[in-house]
Order: structure tokens, then sequence, then C-alpha cells
């Protein structure tokens, strides 16, 4: 069968990767899926820091386009190590950008609502960006480097969960496990978040990578992409409580900034952008949660 094109995607054993992954195979893209710890099979391993090896891959693959979702997403772990995250979120993209270009590849960059500071919402994706933590800098210089070469975008999405293989591996899911113990435990009620199923997001790259076939000059820019239910943790814990009728009375709602990394308040999108030129279909919060958590229920005594 035919194949839509070459698509090579990073981060393709991660949580928003497997989804980008999935999708682009269902809809016969020729994708070659990067890891790096979890490599092996069906993903190649390789490590994005490694440029003689990266550039032996693109090479040989000579992709249409390259989706760049690989990054160290974890605000407090950028914090502690900005130097190691600063390799992976900016060095390294930095390198993948100019083999894009001498490839003339498309070059598709996964992005971050904490690009914002969280003060003025809704924020179009053309707003100026003012991060208020290292993590949201870091994405801001690998969106710098990414905009030095015009056949690019920058896909920004907000706080993510879908499937995953265990619960910590979302800020979304990693919250259910306070719900589940019985213990006393706080829980922010402060900043408001939009959290976004990652296969909603596969479907759009998918119809994204469609459409730089056809409309690349529309595709270059920014874009904003996610869900509008706006939700606190707090309000996350409620729905999960509420879809699998368990007690949510042992949470105490904190109604006051979250501590580590400085979080933005707000950083609800506006997508009149990426409305003008496809279809956002969003996956409600509830019914997308409860099956993502139900492998993760205790069995029934
Ligand atoms: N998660 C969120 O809530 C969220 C919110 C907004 C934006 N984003 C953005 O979405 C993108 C995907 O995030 P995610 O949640 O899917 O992240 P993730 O689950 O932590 O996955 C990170 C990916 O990066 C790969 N990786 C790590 N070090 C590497 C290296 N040296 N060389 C090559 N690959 C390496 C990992 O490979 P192995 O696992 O095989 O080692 C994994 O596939 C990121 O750009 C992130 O900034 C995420």
């Amino acid at each position: 069968m035919a194949t839509k094109g070459k698509v090579l995607l990073t981060g393709a054993s991660g949580l928003l990767g497997r989804q980008i992954y999935q999708c682009l195979k269902k809809s016969s893209w020729e994708v070659m899926g990067l890891a790096y710890s979890r490599g092996g099979e069906e993903l190649v391993k390789a490590d994005l820091l490694d440029f003689e090896k990266m550039r032996e891959i693109m090479t040989d693959f000579k992709p249409a386009i390259v989706i760049h979702s690989a990054a160290e997403r974890r605000p407090d772990k950028v914090q502690k190590d900005e130097d190691k995250a600063r390799g992976l979120n900016v060095t390294a993209t930095q390198e993948l950008t100019r083999l894009c270009q001498e490839l003339g590849s498309f070059l598709v960059y996964i992005s971050t609502d904490y690009v914002f500071d969280g003060t003025s919402p809704p924020y179009r994706h053309d707003d100026a960006p003012n991060p208020l933590n290292t993590y949201g800098q870091l994405k801001l210089d690998g969106e710098k480097a990414v905009s030095s070469y015009i056949d690019s975008a920058i896909v920004r999405v907000p706080i993510l969960y879908g499937p995953v293989e265990t619960l910590d591996e979302s800020a979304v899911t990693i919250l259910f496990k306070a719900l589940l113990s019985n213990d006393p435990a706080p829980m922010s009620d402060y900043e408001k978040r939009y959290p976004t199923h990652t296969r909603d997001i596969g479907v759009f790259l998918e119809a994204f990578s469609s459409k730089v076939l056809t409309d690349r000059e529309i595709c270059r820019g920014s874009w904003h992409f996610g869900g509008s239910e706006v939700l606190t943790k707090y309000d996350m814990v409620l729905k999960m409580a509420k879809v699998f009728k368990l007690s949510s009375k042992h949470l105490i709602p904190v109604r006051e900034p979250s501590g580590g990394a400085p979080r933005p308040f707000n950083n609800e999108f506006d997508y009149s952008q990426t409305k003008k030129h496809f279809t956002m279909d969003i996956t409600s919060f509830e019914d997308g949660i409860k099956t993502v958590l139900e492998p993760f229920l205790p069995p029934k005594e």
C-alpha cells in the first residue's frame, strides 16, 4: 500500500510520542519512531545528543516531516539540573533544526503553555511568551532555535494525560494515587489547567502532517492545541472520584500557589488560529480519564 510520506518522530516512547506514533501509523504514514532508554524492537534507539548518529539516521531515512516531541518536561527536574535539560531541550533541538534545514524536512516542534506567564489569558498563538520557570525558558529557547528555519512549526500543548505505563508518568494520572490512598493529603485548588488527552493531539498532528504536504506555507509558525475544560488539580481528582464512585473526603483543597518551580496561574489558550484551519476534536476529561485510569483500579474484593 502507498504511504502518505515519511515522518521521523523523536520521543516516540514517551507519553505523547506513543499516541502520535500510533495515529500516524494508523493513517498510513511511514514512521520512524526514535526512543532513548525504551528503544528496541519497533522504535529505533538513538540519543539526540549523539549528533553523528542523528545525521546518519536523518540522511538515510530522509523524512518529509520531523515531529520533535522528546524533551525533559518535568519543571522541578529541569530546575535542579538545568545543564542536562538544556542539552536535550535546546542543544539537541538546534542540531535537529540544522539537519532538517540541510535535508529540506519540515520540522514540527512540540512546545508548552509554560512559555507564557499565566497573568493575561487567553493566549493567542502570536502573543509574546514570558516563561516563569527554567523549563518554560528552555522550551522557549527550543522554539527560538526552530523558528530560525522557515519550514517549521511550533505546536504548544497544555498539561497532558493519556494511556500511561505507570501512574507517575503524567502530572494528571499521578493524582489518582492520592485519591486511592485514604490518607489525608493536600491537593492544589489554585492554578487553572486544561488537561488534554494525548490521543487528541496525535489525531491533530496526523491532520497537521497531511496539511504540511499540501499547504506547507500555511503550516509555518506557532499553533495552539488542547482542551478548553478548566480544572484545578483538585477539580481533576473530584472528577476521578465521580467516575469511579470513590470518596475524596480525605483530600484537602489548597487555595494558594503550588510549591517547587514557579508555575503560571492560568495559561488558557486562544485557539482561533487553529480552528480556522483544522477541526478540533477534544475528549471530555471525564470520558478520557475513566479509560486511562481503569487499569489502575484496585481489584474488587
Ligand atoms: N507531559 C506534559 O504534561 C506536557 C505538557 C506540555 C508540553 N509537553 C511537551 O510534550 C513533549 C512530550 O512530552 P512527554 O510528556 O511525552 O514526555 P516524556 O513522556 O517524558 O517522554 C520524553 C521522551 O524523550 C525521550 N528522550 C529522553 N532523553 C532523550 C535523549 N537523550 N535522546 C533521545 N530521546 C530522549 C524519552 O525516551 P526514553 O523514554 O526511551 O528514554 C521519551 O521518549 C515534550 O516536548 C514536552 O515538553 C508535555
